[in-house]
C-alpha cells in the first residue's frame, strides 16, 4: 500500500508560507458556484454551438455574451484515454471563429488553429484518438487577430481527460461535488452593465472584475472534507497567484497536462492565461474559506513601475467562497484529507535528451525571433519523431509573456538568471516566463504528420497572440516539405499577414 501525505491545514508551512493577501472587504451577494453541466455525446458526437446569448456575470445585470450550447462559457467535455471522439462545432456567431483543443496532442487539421475557421453558419468536425494522460484541457476560439475578445466574450470550455492511472488513485473525482471546475476569467463593464471592450494598448483586454465559472462572488459548499479543485486560468491577459485566505496550504497534484510524479505541498500556485493547476484542500465541517487570487509578492519579475499596476499584479481578488457543510461529511473521501504519496510515477521520469536538437526563441514586444505572425509562412517544420530542447526567452525587461506551444507537453528544464517564482512544475503546454528570463523546455510532440496544416505556438496573453505573437510549425514526414492547405490559401475570405492586412 502507499503511503498517504496527510493536510495539515494548521501546521505553519515550513517551505515558503508568504502568501498572505490582503483581501478585499467581504462581497455582499453570493450565489451558488455554477457548475458546468457534462457534454453528453450523441450519436458518439459531442456537439457545441457557439451563440451570443445573455447572462448575469454580475448580480442581477443582463450582460450579452457568447458561449457554447448556452449563453456564457461551454460544456465539460469528458474524453477517456483510447478513446476515439468527435467534437462538433456550429457556428451561430455573425463572424469567423475556430475552435482549439488547448492542450491535446491531435493531427493538425484537427487542432482547430486558426487555418480552420468556421464560418458563420458552418459546422466543424474534429475526429481524433484521445492519446495522453488523464488531465484538465480546455477548449477556446483561435481566429487569428479576435481570439482575446472571442474568448473575452466568454467562448471556453473545460475538457477532462481520464486514465486506468489517475482512476486507480484515491482522489475526489465526483464531478461537481468534490472534483469542482473553477473557470477564472475577467472583464471591465460599461455603466450600463455591458462588456467593456475598448482595448487597452498596454494590455488589452484586462478586466478589474475577477468571477469563475460565469459570475463574480459564488459561493461552493463543501460536502466532503477533501475537495478537488481543477483550476483553469482563462483570463486574456491576467496572471493569478492563488491560494487560501487563512493562508492554508493544500496540494498541488496536477500540472497543465496531467498529474504530478508525486503532490506538492504549497500555499499558492501561480497561474498565467491558458494555464491550470488541480489542487486537494481540505475543508473542515461548519468553516468558511475564500480561494482567493492573492497578488504577486515579487511583482512576477516586473519592475515595480508603471507595468506592475497595469498587469493587477498586486491586486487581489475573491474568486470562491467555500463554507464546509453542517452535515457530517458523506462522500468516500471523508476518510481524513489526504492524498497518495505516490501520483504517476511515469510523470517523474526523466526524458532523453542527450540526441534532441535545439531551438531558440526570443519574445519581443509583440514577436518572434523578431517577426510576427504570418498566416501564410511556416517558421520551420519537424520531421523526426524525438523530443526537443527549446530555450525561450523574453526579451522584454518589463513585460510577461506566457509561451504556449500546441501538440505538445513540455518540462521546464532550467531557467535562467531569475528569483522569480511561477509554475515551472510537471509536465505543462503553457508556461510563464518573466521579464529578462530564459526558460530551457524539454518538449515531446504529439505524433502525427500532415504537411498542409501547421500547429501554433504563442504567447498566451491573447492581446499579444492577436498582435501577432505567434508563429507555425509543421509536423513532417523526413523528405517532405510543408505545404499549406490549398483551401486556406486560395480562399480570399482568409487573411494575409496580420488582421487582414
Ligand atoms: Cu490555448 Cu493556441 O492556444
Ligand atoms: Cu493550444
Ligand atoms: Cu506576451
Amino acid at each position: 500500500m502507499l503511503a498517504a501525505c496527510t493536510i495539515d491545514s494548521k501546521k505553519p508551512a515550513d517551505g515558503d508560507g508568504d502568501f498572505a493577501p490582503s483581501l478585499p472587504p467581504a462581497p455582499p451577494v453570493l450565489r451558488p458556484l455554477p457548475i458546468p453541466s457534462v457534454s453528453t455525446p450523441s450519436q458518439g458526437v459531442h456537439r457545441l454551438v457557439a451563440a451570443v446569448g445573455s447572462t448575469q456575470i454580475l448580480p442581477d445585470i443582463n450582460t450579452t455574451t457568447w458561449g457554447f450550447n448556452g449563453p456564457f462559457l461551454g460544456p465539460t467535455i469528458r474524453l477517456s484515454r483510447g478513446e476515439d471522439c468527435v467534437i462538433e462545432c456550429e457556428n451561430r456567431l455573425p463572424e469567423d471563429t475556430a475552435i482549439h483543443c488547448h492542450g491535446m496532442l491531435l493531427p493538425a487539421p484537427m487542432d482547430g488553429g486558426p487555418h480552420s475557421p468556421i464560418r458563420p453558419n458552418e459546422t466543424w468536425r474534429a475526429e481524433f484518438r484521445v492519446e495522453q494522460p488523464a488531465a484538465t484541457l480546455w477548449y477556446h476560439p483561435h481566429i487569428h487577430g479576435r481570439t482575446g475578445v472571442q474568448a473575452y466574450r466568454g467562448l471556453a470550455g473545460m475538457i477532462i481527460i481520464d486514465d486506468d492511472v489517475e482512476d486507480t488513485l484515491d482522489l475526489p473525482r465526483d464531478y461537481g461535488v468534490d472534483d469542482i471546475p473553477v473557470v477564472i476569467m475577467d472583464a471591465n463593464f460599461t455603466s450600463d452593465g455591458q462588456l467593456d471592450e475598448n482595448l487597452d494598448l498596454t494590455v488589452g483586454l484586462q478586466g478589474e472584475k475577477v468571477f469563475v465559472n460565469g459570475i463574480v462572488d459564488p459561493e461552493f459548499q463543501a460536502t466532503t472534507r477533501k475537495v478537488r479543485f481543477r483550476l483553469l486560468n482563462a483570463s486574456t491577459m491576467r496572471f493569478h497567484n492563488i491560494g487560501f485566505s487563512d493562508g492554508r496550504r493544500f496540494y498541488s497534484i496536477a500540472s497543465d497536462t496531467g498529474l504530478l510524479g508525486s503532490p506538492r505541498k504549497v500555499d499558492s500556485v501561480r497561474l498565467g492565461p491558458g494555464e491550470r493547476n488541480e489542487i486537494v484542500v481540505e475543508i473542515q465541517p461548519k468553516e468558511t474559506v475564500l480561494l482567493v487570487s492573492g497578488g504577486f509578492p515579487d511583482n512576477l519579475g516586473v519592475p515595480k513601475g508603471v507595468m506592475v499596476p497595469d498587469f493587477k499584479l498586486q491586486e487581489t481578488a475573491t474568486l470562491v467562497t467555500i463554507r464546509g457543510t453542517t452535515h457530517s461529511p458523506t462522500s468516500r473521501h471523508d476518510d481524513g484529507a489526504s492524498v497518495p504519496a505516490v501520483l504517476d510515477p511515469s510523470a517523474a521520469a526523466p526524458v532523453d535528451l542527450s540526441e534532441a536538437r535545439e531551438r531558440s526563441f526570443e519574445l519581443n514586444t509583440f514577436e518572434i525571433n523578431g517577426q510576427a505572425m504570418d498566416m501564410h509562412r511556416i517558421d520551420f517544420a519537424i520531421d523526426h519523431s524525438d523530443p526537443e530542447i527549446w530555450w525561450v526567452t523574453n526579451g522584454n525587461s518589463d513585460w510577461i509573456h506566457n509561451f504556449h506551444v500546441h501538440n505538445c507537453a513540455f518540462q521546464v528544464l532550467e531557467s535562467s538568471p531569475t528569483d522569480v517564482e511561477f509554475d515551472a512544475y510537471g509536465w505543462k503546454d503553457t508556461v510563464t516566463i518573466p521579464p529578462g528570463v530564459t526558460v530551457k523546455l524539454g518538449v515531446l510532440f504529439g505524433q502525427y504528420r500532415n504537411r498542409h496544416y501547421p500547429y501554433m505556438y504563442h504567447c498566451h496573453m491573447l492581446y499579444h497572440e492577436d498582435q501577432g505573437m505567434m508563429g507555425q510549425f509543421m509536423m513532417i514526414n523526413k523528405g517532405e516539405s510543408p505545404e499549406l492547405d490549398t483551401a486556406y490559401t486560395q480562399d480570399p475570405r482568409n487573411v494575409r499577414g496580420l488582421h487582414g492586412h
